[in-house]
């Protein structure tokens, strides 16, 4: 048995990796008029200025990586680059593309591409955040809002939207995703990608999206950034490639190749994924960019030379080198000797081509650059007003004793924490064009918000962290933390004095905008230990205590969890971070985020998801025994489930009612609850509904996210809430990677989290 599961097994990996000619990923587009176009143009074109287009440089910001690139305008004039990025403001664009379309002999337009992650100038909360809307309408306007700012700002292509899944707080990029679920996270990606593209990225305010990282990033051992990633392809084909596939079906327009490998092979060298499964298999019609030097890293990888490597890339379906310039410097010399074909190149080239085709540069290689439109569509009011509401939305109350939320707007606060006055760690991380000094501050955001009747001390308690290699470390694109001299003490002395002469204390602590993203994986998961100092004199005051929290990962919080009145997770907000998170703090608006991904009480239990399986000996917590899945020194329950996050009301929950519960085939399956709101404010809520799979062919998640309506009611107010089930619902890979459901029981679950829920069982036939 145990032979025949493996060879089975060896021939699947076998087919999957198997490097074979594949025709159909040598189809032209589908628009005869662009194939045409495109054709008569590469036919004019020499092998170099093809090569050229393949060739994506940096104009300098952001650079993650040790090399930059030199030279850029000559190599424009002889064609030698096919786009840019890390320059935006239309009068720097055009100046480039002047280069381009005047001085190059073939006057191809140049793409311009930023990462434009969390909104462009006006800057939103970071992707973590913004997922814990559960508001898709929120999240595509933010996407068509950061569209708009970038095209008036002569960019055409961002790098966005980040949809690898992570279970994995440590990973430091969990902050630029979804979280840790497929089903949100693939909803989400659909919505990003319309919002950047609209219903025609040829339109003035239309970006290309470009879908990163392809694949399976977040799933890099151990958190550490650009590790080694190895999973089962069950994992891959149920838990970590649906976002990626959703992203296909909306049509993104480009993708971006991981760092790391996928089964043994680097994802910038891998032909089965970009080629047999991105193509091929879901039909992706765009083209590939690399991530920055990945095609250089795949080296260090152990895969050969620059020369080997690139040749490597190229044949697997990558169509764009970002910044190391493999591809052209050794394209030329791989094809003379045949490591390479022309018409390898010739395909490239020819996405490439397209995608400026379809973002209208070809009519237009000025499109978007219109100096008036920076003026009128940048940073505007409007846009303000949106990034603080999508801000007030992403927030997560994650404790409220004794309604110590929502302040009066009266008597006296104090203010306290190394993130209360302070404009630099606002926006988070990866942010690009977003300048610190337009945000509100927190203390801004009370001044504006509490009106003549509140009054705020203030002191700053406390640096982000004493701890100098962590504060090294945690700078990114050259932003420094201002620290104070003053000693820890005198720091914390002057906070609890302040505390003292107070009736609440708020205290906004946490992350600094970079001790996530990318290149900030972390070890240890709490709140820098400075501020954990300045939090535990605060609690000895015996003053109510909130803490507003900061932080671009889920954070260990058991002790603040123990000991504070009130915790608002507020991420990283934007642009407008103060003014959303004193509407939160005054009640002007309920908080009712949720996270999306799961906060741990303690990194020994990463990685720790809420759709895990349930192993052969699960631990019962009401019938605990030796020789169970859990461990000696820790409950198996995380701190805050997946989907978790409280109101300033509360929201009761009846049983399930279906509307049958022995279904057939492609019937619909109604099931139902009424859920009242049964506190004193008008609040939302995201209903959630999960489905498990008790008996199946191959073992399945305890339960997994399928659906979820978020509601709005006035106190008192009750709403029937009803879920369409079919069988759509119901399916899974198996262990053939079959993608079908299979007959038997299902548990249908319906609750405000992923732990806090109701359940009812229907059978289901086929
Ligand atoms: C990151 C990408 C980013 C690229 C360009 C890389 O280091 O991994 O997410 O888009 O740099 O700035």
């Amino acid at each position: 048995m145990k032979t025949l599961f493996s060879s089975v097994k060896a021939l699947l990996l076998f087919l999957f990796t198997l490097p074979f000619y594949n025709a159909s990923a040598q189809k032209k587009g589908d628009d005869p008029k662009m194939n045409a176009f495109v054709s008569s143009l590469m036919s004019r074109m020499t092998l170099d200025e093809k090569i050229g287009q393949l060739n994506l440089v940096t104009g300098g910001v952001p650079t993650t990586g040790s090399v930059v690139n030199k030279g850029i305008e000559e190599s424009i004039k002889k064609g030698n680059i096919g786009g840019m990025f890390g320059i935006w403001g239309a009068d720097k664009v055009k100046q480039v593309q002047d280069i381009a379309v005047k001085n190059s002999r073939l006057h191809i337009p140049m793409i311009f591409g930023l990462d434009v992650i969390h909104g462009h100038e006006t800057v939103f909360p970071i992707p973590l955040g913004v997922s814990a809307t559960w508001d898709m309408g929120l999240i595509e306007q933010s996407a068509h809002i950061a569209a708009k700012e970038a095209t008036a700002e002569g960019l055409n292509w961002v790098f966005s939207p980040m949809v690898d899944i992570a279970r994995d707080p440590r990973w430091g990029r969990i902050s630029e995703g979804a979280g840790e679920d497929p089903w949100l996270g693939s909803q989400i990606a659909k919505a990003m990608v319309k919002g950047y593209q609209g219903s025609s990225m040829m339109n003035a305010d239309a970006v290309m999206a470009c879908v990163k990282h392809f694949a399976l990033y977040g799933g890099a051992e151990a958190g550490r950034e650009y590790n080694t990633v190895d999973m089962s392809l069950i994992k891959m084909y149920q838990d970590y490639l649906p976002p990626y596939k959703a992203a296909v079906d909306a049509g993104a327009g480009s993708f971006m190749s991981s760092f790391n490998t996928i089964n043994g092979v680097p994802a910038t060298g891998n032909r089965w994924l970009l080629t047999k499964l991105l193509r091929d298999q879901w039909g992706f019609k765009g083209f590939v960019v690399s991530d920055y030097t990945a095609v250089n890293e795949l080296t260090n990888h152990g895969l050969g030379d620059l020369q080997t490597v690139s040749a490597l890339a190229l044949k697997a379906g990558l169509d764009m080198d970002m910044v190391g310039e493999g591809f052209l410097t050794t394209l030329k010399q791989s094809l003379k000797e045949g490591k390479v074909t022309q018409q390898e190149i010739d395909l490239a080239c020819r996405r490439v081509l397209e995608a400026k085709y379809k973002l209208g540069l070809f009519n237009n290689p000025y499109k978007s650059i219109d100096p008036a439109r920076e003026d009128k569509d940048v940073l505007t009011p409007e846009n303000r007003a949106f990034s603080r509401k999508i801000a007030e939305h992403s927030f997560v109350l994650l404790k409220n004793n004794k309604q110590t939320l929502p302040l009066k707007k009266s008597g006296t606060i104090a203010l306290v924490g190394p993130l209360a006055d302070n404009h630099s760690e606002m926006l988070g991380t990866w942010v690009v064009a977003g300048d610190p000094k337009k945000s509100v501050s927190v203390r801004e955001g009370i001044k504006n918000v509490a009106g003549n009747d509140v009054n705020v001390l203030y002191a700053k308690g406390s640096n982000i962290t004493e701890d100098s290699l962590l504060n090294a470390r945690s700078f990114f694109f050259g932003m420094k933390q201002e620290k104070d001299s003053r000693s820890p003490q005198q720091m914390i002395d002057e906070a609890v004095e302040t505390a003292k002469k107070a009736d609440v204390v708020v205290a906004v602590v946490g992350e600094s905008a970079n001790m996530s993203g990318e290149s900030s994986s972390r070890s240890d998961i709490n709140i820098p230990e400075s501020q954990r100092d300045l939090l535990r004199a605060l609690v000895q005051t015996g003053k109510p205590l909130v803490i507003v929290l900061f932080n671009g990962r889920p954070l260990t919080l058991v002790w603040e969890n123990k000991h504070a009145d009130a915790i608002l997770d507020a991420w990283a907000p934007g642009t407008e971070a103060g003014n959303a998170i004193a509407d939160v703090l005054f009640g002007n608006y309920n908080p009712a985020g949720k996270i999306t991904a799961t906060f741990p009480q303690s990194v020994g239990q990463i990685p720790i998801y809420y759709n895990h399986k349930n192993t052969g000996r699960p631990y019962d917590p009401a019938a605990p025994a030796k020789f169970k899945s859990d461990y000696i020194d820790i409950s198996n329950d995380p701190l805050f489930p997946f989907g978790y996050g409280l109101s300033y009301t509360t929201f009761n929950y009846g049983d399930i009612k279906l509307n049958k519960t022995n279904l057939k085939g492609n019937e619909t399956l109604k099931a139902t609850v009424k859920v009242t709101n049964t506190g004193k404010y008008a609040g939302e809520e995201v209903v959630q509904l999960y489905i498990s799979d008790p008996v199946a062919s191959i073992s399945r998640s305890v339960k997994e996210l399928k659906g979820y309506q978020k509601i709005s009611l006035q106190p008192g107010e009750s709403r029937m809430v009803t879920f369409d089930i079919n069988t759509a619902a119901l399916k899974f890979y198996n262990d053939q990677l079959v993608y079908d459901w299979e007959p038997g029981q299902f548990i249908i679950q319906i609750g405000t989290n992923s732990s806090d829920i109701h359940s009812a069982s229907v059978q289901w036939l086929k």
